[in-house]
Order: C-alpha cells, then structure tokens, then sequence
C-alpha cells in the first residue's frame, strides 16, 4: 500500500507541482474515451484531477484503463504538467496542469451506481437515502459536512474561551417537557418501565447550575416524536447552554456574540447588533413571531378606520372586541380571481371567516370590498384614507383579517410569508433578531387548559408578577427570547424560576396536582430545597444554523444520516420489528398484527 499512498491530494493539484512526481489516491469521477486519448478524472474530497493516458506513451496502462468504469477506487502515479495552451479547464479548479501517468492500482471496481452524482438533485430522496454513502460522495454534501465541523468547532472554541464547561447529559432518561412526545426505550430490567430519550437537556441543565458549575454547554442530541417538517428531525443536535448569577440581557449578549464571531469564522458576516422586537410587536407588525424581515412590507391595524366605515363584516368583528388588519402586497394585484379564490380557501383552513381582498390595477379596483374604497372611476374618502394608511401604489394588493387580534395577525403573516416569496419580494442577506418577553402561558382549546409557551420552567416577567393573583394569567409575559434568522426560529430560552413555591405554582397552573408535579418533577423539586442560583439559558438548533448558512432547504442537507419525511431510515430500514426473543426480555408483547406494521 505504501508505494501507492497520496503525496498530493486532487484538489490541490496546481502550477506550483509541475515537474514533480505524485500519488493521487481517490475514486474515477469521469472517464472520457478520445481512442487514442482517455481522460480520467480523479476525485477526493478535496477535488478533481485529470489524468491523460496516451496510448502511444502508455500503451500498457491505456489498455488497463479501457476496463474502469467511474467510482472505482483508484491510485495513480505520474507527473504533474501544465496543460497545453488553450486545453486549460477554466471550471475546474485544477484545471491549468493534469497529470501523466506511469503506474496505475485499482483498490476496488465499483457497480454501476443507482443514481448519477451528477444528477441526484433531481433523484427520488427516498433512493438517495437508501444510498446515503453515495449522496455524501457529491461535493455539495461533503462540503457542507465540512462546514458543519468547522462551524461546530468554531463555536466550541468560543464557548471554551469564555468560561463555559462542556458536560454530556444523559440520553437514557426521564421525559422532560418540551411539547412533543418521548421517544421511549423499555428497560430490561425492570420490565415494563421506560427510559425515555431526552427532548433537550433542560432538567439537567439547571441542576448543573445547582451543582454550582455556572457556565454550563453541550452539543447535544435530542429526541422527539413529532410531525416532521423540512426544518425538524426526529433527533437532532442542540447548542444548549446555560448560565448562572445572569440576567437576560448577558445571555442576550452571549449569545449574540458567539453567533456573529462563529458565523465571521466560517466565512459569513451578518449584519449585527439584531434587532429586539417584543412578541407583541412581532405579532402585530408581521403576523408571525419568527419574522422573515426580508419581506419588505408590514401588516397595519387599520380597526379605526374601518370603525367609521359601513362594511358590516368589519364593524362586527369590531363590536366583539376583535381588530381589523390589512396587509398591502407590492405587485400581487396581478393574481386572477381563481388565485384570489385559492388564497380565500387557504385563510378558511387556517381559521378564518373569508379573506377580503382589494387589487388596485390602472384605474380600477376589484374585490368583494372595491364599492366601498372606489366608486365611478375614483377613491371614496374611505379609500383615499386607507390608501394614505397603506401607502398604497398602482398593481397591489390589500389582504383584510378581521376577528380577535391574535388570529387576524396570523392570517395576515402567513400571506405576507408566501406571497413574498412567491412574488420574490424577499431582499438578500441575513436577517437575525430576538423575539422578546413572549407570553408566560397558551391556553390549549382542545385540552381546555393552560399549557407553558416555552416550558414549565420559565420565569415571568418581573412587571406582570401581579397578574398571577389577579387570574390574568393570559397577560403574563415570560423573560424568554428566540433567535430568529431569515424566517426560522434558530433557538430559544429563558431565565428560569429558581424557587421552588413558584415552580409548584406554575406546575399546578399547568394542571400537575401536587402529586403528579412530584412524581414527575420530584428531583428537580427537591433540588430546589438546596440552594439554588438564579440562572436562564438558550438551546439553538444546530442543524436550522447550518441549514440557513449553505442556504439548504431542508435540515436534512446537513445531517449525514437523516431520516425521510415519514421518519423511517431508507439506509438501515429503521424502524424494524425485533426478534420476539429481545420483546420476551423486556417483558413487552406488541398487539398490533405483523400485517398491520406492514410485515408479510
Ligand atoms: P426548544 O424546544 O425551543 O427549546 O428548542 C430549541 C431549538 O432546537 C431546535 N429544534 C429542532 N431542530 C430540529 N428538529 C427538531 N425536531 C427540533 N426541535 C427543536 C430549534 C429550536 O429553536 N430546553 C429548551 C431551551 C432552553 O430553554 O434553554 C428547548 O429545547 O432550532
């Protein structure tokens, strides 16, 4: 082997080696077949060389390389020369010098592959999946892996730098909370109890914070069963970190600067400081509270003006206590009636009464609404106000949302959302920000309960302390942020109640009886007997930075061995049944069919 180990990787083939001799080690990306000339290029992770076998200089080889075929593995010795003028490849990196040959080895011959590399953007997912080890051979791939290391190691050294331990947590575990379900694994030796893997690390955490270890970080791999989304995974990785003696601006900071230094290490600088919207502003400026501020337009309350008008809709959402918003879209008053008809349906799924709508194109305005705004080829004076409130111009379009302020925001941010895209209204670049002081508790229609918004560990606002006592627990705003970038929540935290009577209370408001918070809870509870510090933290979602950095769209672009959309693992088949001997052990029995999980 030695004789045919690399002294030059492919990628780095350039001027400077001509003359010399070297080893490329490396699979066949491209062999072309000229008779007289085969060109075959050379790939390691670094990059692509080509090497030229002339049959009239290298018959013995030429005829050796007629049996290859692309992914072989391969060693070549030869002599790195400049390319004849005008045979240079401007495309490829290498491409001003290629390499003569005087010995070749094949490692190993390759089948053909399933998909070409070349052309797996437009393969099944499912096929590239099942062949991951293929995929990651592509450059795009193995670059954003690379990536994924270096920004993980970037921000590895930062944390290092400033203070902070890093410490694994356990994976076999108790659920915490974080609103999905636990992926469960059934304990052998006590059968019929059940480990579960962790949602996130946050119990342990604060009790590290207990422990007195006062900066506390982890890339952590977390757990949860939910619906899959292009920016979710069942399990995923978290930057989660956690502080003591702070307040919510220093993790604020901290946070902020590891992003924005991390980011600069690997190349990207993003505009910074972020901007700071409260939960509220977010809501009512841009109907969402992870915010695309790219989108150049914003959601107005336009309830005044609509008070004093005669549309009846509007008046009665207003005498019910709701708002009315409008949302002026740039552009959109070219969409047809049967696109505006598809939008109305869209509004009705997501809760909606209907959608008014107004286009103002030329000298008219269309829509259920228009008499109202235009009549006989000019503006009423409703109109021409809601044209001053709306700046509006020539060729948009007015979304209305009427009912309680909340869902009519919503309504209006999920419209600004696609119809920027859509029309391409989105600006380039990085926008990130926090979204601040967002409500302590969700009240949960289905479940007719109050339910955490972040997690049952927050802390409240110190202003709305009062609210408790009062019953307004809907009003209470929680010390918690999100870090948003371009549309995506990238994390959260929070600072954390430290007490262990506000923890019982809050759990209790969240519906756990005293008994129930201490089977659950009990640990932490009882930790909190022992002298706890004030304390807050942050999770980030490792794999939505990395995904926003490469520009991806889907978080499986930067995770080596990703699961489908439905959750399964094409590669190794998992989920699989097991053996009935390993179920006997651990006590457990499966009561659905083999046929109904899909067994033959
Ligand atoms: P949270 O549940 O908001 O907070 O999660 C923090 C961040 O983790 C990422 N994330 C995910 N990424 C990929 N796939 C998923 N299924 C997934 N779920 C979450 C997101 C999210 O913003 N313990 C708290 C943090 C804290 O309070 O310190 C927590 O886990 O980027």
């Amino acid at each position: 082997m030695k004789a045919w180990q690399r002294t030059l990787w492919c990628g780095e083939a350039s001027l400077e080696h001509v003359g010399e001799e070297v080893v490329v080690n490396g699979w066949v990306h491209r062999i072309r077949d000229h008779g007289q000339l085969i060109f075959v290029e050379v790939r390691d992770r670094t990059g692509r060389v080509q090497v030229v076998f002339d049959q009239g200089e290298v018959p013995e080889l030429h005829r050796e390389v007629r049996e290859w075929r692309s992914e072989y593995v391969v060693a070549i010795r030869g002599e790195v020369v400049r390319r004849l003028p005008g045979t240079e490849n401007p495309q490829l990196p290498t491409g001003e010098v290629e390499i003569r040959p005087r010995g070749v080895k094949v490692f190993s011959a390759a089948k053909p592959l399933p998909f070409e590399l070349d052309h797996a953007d437009k393969v099944d997912e499912i096929l590239r999946l099942r062949y991951r080890y293929l995929d990651l051979r592509r450059p795009e791939l193995q670059e954003n892996l690379r990536l994924r290391h270096e920004f993980t190691l970037r921000a590895r050294e930062w944390f290092a730098r400033h203070g902070f331990y890093e410490i694994t947590t356990p994976l076999l575990t108790r659920s915490t909370p974080e609103g999905a379900r636990d992926f469960l694994v059934p304990s052998r030796l006590e059968p019929g109890s059940f480990y579960a893997l962790p949602q996130s690390p946050q119990l342990f955490k604060q009790l590290l914070m207990v422990a007195g270890i006062e900066r506390y970080v982890q890339f952590a791999h977390c757990f949860r069963d939910e619906d899959l989304r292009a920016d979710r995974q069942p399990d995923f990785v978290q930057i989660d970190l956690e502080m003591s003696f702070v307040t919510q601006e220093d993790i604020l900071q901290t946070v902020e600067a590891m992003m924005v230094e991390t980011l600069a290490a690997v190349g990207r600088e993003v505009p910074h400081p972020f901007p700071r919207l409260t939960y509220r502003e977010a809501m009512e400026r841009f109907g969402s509270d992870k915010p695309d501020l790219r989108i150049p337009y914003e959601i107005r309350d336009v309830s005044e003006l609509m008070g004093e008008s005669d549309i009846g809709v509007f008046r009665k959402a207003l005498e019910g206590g709701g708002r009315v918003k409008a949302l002026a879209v740039p552009g959109g008053a070219s969409f047809s009636r049967k696109e505006m008809d598809q939008m109305e349906d869209e509004a009705r799924s997501l809760g909606a009464p209907g959608l008014a709508w107004l286009a103002w194109q030329g000298e008219s305005l269309r829509g259920p609404l228009a008499r109202f705004f235009f009549q006989e080829g000019r503006w009423t004076s409703l109109g021409e106000r809601l044209r001053d409130i709306l700046q509006l111009q020539e060729g948009s379009l007015v979304l209305f949302a009427a009912g309680p302020w909340q869902k009519a925001a919503e309504i209006l941010g999920h419209f600004r959302q696609q119809l920027g895209q859509r029309l391409g209204l989105a600006e380039r670049g990085d926008r990130l920000l926090w979204v601040l002081e967002f409500p302590l508790f969700a009240w949960d229609e289905e479940l007719g309960r109050w339910d955490a918004q972040h997690h049952p560990f927050t802390l409240f606002h110190p202003e709305d302390e009062a609210l408790f006592a009062e019953g307004r627990l809907g009003e209470i705003r929680a010390q918690s942020y999100d870090l948003v970038w371009n549309g995506y929540e990238l994390g959260s935290g929070s600072l954390r109640i430290h007490q262990r009577e506000w923890q019982e209370k809050v759990l209790e408001i969240l519906g756990f009886s005293p008994e129930e918070a201490q089977k659950r809870f009990g640990f932490l509870l009882d930790a909190f007997q022992y002298g706890v510090p004030p304390h807050g933290g942050m999770a980030l979602g490792l794999e939505r930075i990395l995904m926003l950095l490469v520009g991806a769209k889907s978080i499986r672009e930067v995770i080596a061995f990703p699961k489908s959309a439905s959750g399964t693992d094409p590669l190794t088949g998992a989920p699989a049944p097991v053996d009935p001997h390993q179920l006997r052990e651990l006590g457990l029995q499966t009561v659905l069919s083999p046929q109904a999980r899909g067994i033959q």
